[in-house]
């Protein structure tokens, strides 16, 4: 018999099954709860809750520790590409040169839209932020492929997950030409799929676009930080869209809207504009302060997590990557200074200190992005663009799994209780 916890409810007690992962906390198993005890447990945040089995990515917030498939980020950050962590997510193992081969050209040859999609952007202004047009894009492909959303189908799983991969940098870099009025620049098949982003986003018909590898590196790697992160909110949303069975493109839509938020990957679109309202570091202390002040909603953007209570070593390496980006472009922009100033502050002041508020993979994004020549708001697109190979290959484990049901929590009901409906003349 393995692990139990005793629960007494009621005077009477019951046992539940321990289960151990291969690494990180154990989980207690209350399924039969409810039909036990009648009781449900209560975690509004999710903050003490398992919601599924996965073998994807791993987060030991106190040691700073993210785990792709086993993969330190570090490492992948360092020797991976987007496409080598995107093979190693979705199949399980790090590709030899043959399949990576493969698995590249097979996303190459999927990176088109179909060209009645250009007509959806027509619709939207030109000032729409490009995550409302993500979101209404990305849901509208499922009304271009029911050839593949029979999600029983692994080989319709497989096609759905590469073109969804495949298609989200030209949907991105559709929506910044959009805004800005520029034409959709088509993909080009002979680039990286990075190198292709970045020409779709800043290439121009009435000339030739050189890819500067500094930048593609940067870019590339900026994708691998954000490809996959455990059940966050998106991918607990795409989850929980799956599980009913939705089609793909409509569970990762329904991402994109979960990810848009604030606190979550609107963050790094939040930090920037935060670091431009602070301006000098002089005025640091000031915001400091209306951070700390109960009564004033304002946040630290980019500072803090749910699971990290100590560095996000995503941050540390979007740190290191400003300056090189920084040196290939010869730019500099006086906000990093503010974000290097304002850090070393917080980190240094006892109310960061003890609520454990370390910078986050969002805080120093930005900067890089906007160096490279991206708008604001661009930055949670991007977030999107990448994590979509987190999302489809957590939909993939999710729907492949014998066991799996649609997931339908309950609640604390706490309204009125019944009582007689009262004709309107005698209210
Ligand atoms: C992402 O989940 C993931 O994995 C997400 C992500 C991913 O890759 O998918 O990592 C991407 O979303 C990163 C987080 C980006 N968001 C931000 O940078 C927004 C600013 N940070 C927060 O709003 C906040 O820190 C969260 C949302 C990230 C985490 O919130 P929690 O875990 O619910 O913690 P909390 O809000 O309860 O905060 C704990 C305490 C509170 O104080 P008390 O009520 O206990 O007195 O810390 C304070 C908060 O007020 N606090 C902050 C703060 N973040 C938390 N105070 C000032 N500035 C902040 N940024």
């Amino acid at each position: 018999m393995g692990d139990q916890v005793k629960l007494n409810a009621g005077g009477t007690e019951f046992d539940y099954p321990v289960l151990k992962g291969s690494v990180g906390p154990d989980v207690i198993d209350i399924r039969k709860l409810y039909a036990q005890t009648g009781k449900f447990t209560y975690d509004p945040g999710f903050t003490s809750t398992a919601s599924c089995e996965s073998a994807l990515t791993y987060i030991d917030g106190d040691e700073g520790v993210l785990l792709h498939r086993g993969y330190p980020i570090g490492q992948l950050a360092e020797n991976s590409s987007f496409m080598e962590t995107s093979y190693l997510l979705l199949n399980g193992e790090l590709p030899s040169a043959d399949e990576l081969a493969t698995f590249e050209n097979t996303i190459t040859r999927h990176t088109m839209l179909h060209e009645q999609l250009a007509n959806f952007y027509r619709g939207f202004r030109r000032d729409a932020h490009p995550m409302a047009i993500m979101c209404g894009v990305v849901g509208a492909l499922s009304a271009f492929y029911h050839d593949s959303t029979d999600i029983s189908d692994p080989e319709h799983r497989k096609i759905s997950s590469h073109r969804l991969i495949a298609k989200m940098p030209t949907i991105a870099a559709a929506a910044y030409k959009y805004s800005v009025g520029q034409p959709f620049v088509y993909p080009d098949n002979k680039l990286s799929y990075t190198g292709n982003f970045l020409r779709m986003t800043f290439g121009v018909p009435a000339e030739e676009y050189e890819v500067v590898p500094a930048v593609e590196k940067a870019m590339d790697r900026i994708f691998i930080l954000h490809a996959d992160h455990e059940q966050n909110a998106s991918t607990s949303t795409v989850r929980l869209a799956g599980s009913s069975g939705a089609n793909p493109f409509a569970c990762i839509a329904a991402g994109i809207a979960c990810l848009w938020g604030p606190a979550h990957g609107g963050a790094n679109e939040a930090a920037l504009n935060m670091l431009k309202e602070i301006g000098t570091p002089d005025k640091i202390p000031h915001y400091i302060e209306r951070a700390k002040d109960k009564n004033d909603p304002f946040r630290l953007m980019g500072f803090g997590h749910r699971v990290y209570k100590n560095y996000d070593p995503r941050a540390t390496v979007m740190q290191k990557t400003v300056r090189e980006v920084f040196d290939a472009l010869k730019v500099t922009d006086p906000l990093f200074e503010t974000a290097l100033r304002l850090e070393e502050i917080a980190l240094n002041d006892p109310y960061f200190v003890e609520k454990k508020l370390f910078p986050n993979v969002d805080f120093y994004s930005g900067i890089i992005l906007s160096a490279i020549g991206f708008p604001t708001t661009m930055f949670t697109a991007l977030f999107a663009l990448a994590r979509t190979v987190g999302w489809v290959a957590q939909w993939n484990e999710m729907i492949s799994d014998p066991g799996q049901k649609i997931g339908r929590p309950r609640q604390l009901y706490t309204g009125p209780t019944q009582r007689d409906f009262v004709p309107i003349g005698q209210r």
